[in-house]
């Protein structure tokens, strides 16, 4: 079936439509805040519910933009989203390999884990959906997710030079289990592969070099599916997933975001005299590793009330103003802080000291090359930075200079990051763009200002 032209809306890059901020050195940092649900777990509850039969109960839901095109993409095939109050949202799924076929295409916005965790789900349904996205997700190679999902018997459509959207995907009648090894640690491959193994009679197994973030793994197990992993290597996993379970539907509690505590994090470290509390941070070890790293910098971060909830752990952190010293990043620990080098890197040019963060080459591909964007970031703010092969390497000075107007290039990271920088930077720091940052954090801006950032 041809289905219609994706119609755009237009994207918000033209300066007429940007929403620029300026922020500058503020007083000490104080408060206690939650700040939002995890956004791979809120991705994950609801394509898990969708796929689910009988209800899905999610409270503490991220719902940022990102997470909200996967809903609706949940809806559009054929599963009940309903919000049932704030961040509280019920599921009433269709069962494994029960999604319909979508009346038009599906508009993931910026976000590459809502698109490329959904093509996994429906690669084994009998159905044709297409994918789109804003500008930057359009830019995002995919065919790191088509070629495992071509090999169990999905088919995509014609696409641009690398898979990229718009595309359309056919899914398998009868899709085939695999064995796949990842090519690039990344959370997002193993769990297209492993949603499209549900559809899938017998065992889909992924190998993964370095281990990901698992939250897929621990959901699928949540949600009654039988799913073991092993280490494999010295720092990777082994998943085998058995297919088509009947999924139930669960209750699912969504932790706070390590990834966006991160920015508030590092403003409580480089602001003087900060004192803040951070509750219910996601403390799974896959996710943690800026928190490992602000350590060794020096960074005073107190963890207290650590529990557990459908296996993801979660905790209290206690974050006061620290002198930081530059490390070194080993490689292996990428996969764990994936998301947070622009934040590190802000952290890193208040140290003292030299940074190197080594093996980045996945930042290249993310809603932005935020390899590029990070060095220019720092450099338009007086920081010495340089990209050797995948390494980027921060020459901290104890202070910032400041006074520059960074880029966003539709990356919300970015827009919190520079924001971040200005609050502790000798002169202001401005963003050209603080659209992008309702994706992932929506109240970020309010949230800083509770805190005692100033923002103008
Ligand atoms: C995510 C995985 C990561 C990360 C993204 C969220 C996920 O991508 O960058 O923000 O929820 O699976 P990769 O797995 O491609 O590194």
């Amino acid at each position: 079936m041809v289905l219609p032209a994706p119609q755009r809306t237009p994207i918000l890059t033209d300066s007429t439509t940007q929403t620029p901020l300026e922020s500058r050195a503020s007083g000490p940092l104080s408060g206690k805040v939650r700040v939002p649900g995890d956004k791979s777990i809120s991705h994950r509850a609801l394509i898990l519910g969708a796929l689910s039969v009988g209800e899905t109960r999610i409270s503490g839901l991220l719902e940022g933009e990102d997470v909200l095109n996967t809903a609706k993409s949940m809806q559009a095939l054929g599963a009940r989203v309903e919000r049932t109050g704030p961040f509280a949202w019920k599921v009433d799924g269709v069962g494994v390999a029960g999604f319909a076929q979508p009346a038009s295409p599906l508009d993931f916005g910026n976000s590459g884990t809502g698109c490329r965790l959904v093509m996994g789900a429906v690669a084994g349904c009998p159905i044709t959906t297409v994918f789109d996205g804003d500008a930057s997700l359009r830019s995002r190679p995919m065919r790191r997710i088509l070629d495992p999902l071509e090999l169990m018997g999905a088919k995509a459509g014609e696409a641009k030079e690398g898979g990229r959207l718009p595309l359309t995907l056919h899914g398998a009648r009868d899709p085939v289990p695999i064995l796949y090894r990842t090519p690039v640690a990344s959370a997002q491959i193993k769990s297209a592969v492993l949603l499209a193994g549900l559809a899938a009679p017998g065992i889909t197994t992924v190998i993964e070099q370095e281990a990901s973030r698992d939250h897929t793994e621990l959901m699928l197990k949540h949600f009654g599916a039988e799913i073991i992993s092993v280490n494999e290597g010295s720092h990777g996993r082994k998943i085998a997933l058995t297919g088509q379970p009947e999924l139930h539907g669960a209750d699912v509690v969504v932790p706070a975001d390590p990834s966006s505590a991160a920015f508030p994090i590092v403003a409580a470290l480089v602001v003087e005299g900060s004192d803040v509390t951070f509750s219910d941070v996601m403390a799974n070890p896959l996710r943690t590793g800026l928190f490992t790293t602000l350590r060794e910098m020096g960074a005073s971060i107190e963890e207290s009330e650590v529990r557990g909830d459908a296996g993801e752990p979660m905790a209290t952190l206690r974050v006061r103003a620290s002198k930081l010293r530059g490390v070194a990043v080993p490689p292996e620990r990428a996969p764990s802080m994936i998301d947070e080098y622009l934040v590190l890197a802000v952290a890193a040019s208040f140290a003292e000291g030299t940074t190197i963060m080594r093996g980045l080459q996945e930042l290249r591909v993310k809603e932005s090359d935020r390899l590029e964007a990070t060095a220019a970031m720092l450099r338009v703010n007086g920081v010495r930075v340089e990209i050797t092969g995948d390494d980027l390497i921060v020459e901290g000075r104890g202070h910032v200079p400041g006074g520059g107007l960074v880029a966003t290039h539709m990356d919300h990271r970015i827009a919190m990051s520079a924001l971040v920088m200005g609050l502790a930077a000798d002169k202001p720091v401005k963003v050209d763009d603080t659209a992008f940052i309702a994706t992932s954090f929506p109240d970020f801006i309010p949230m800083m200002r509770s805190l005692g950032a100033e923002f103008s």
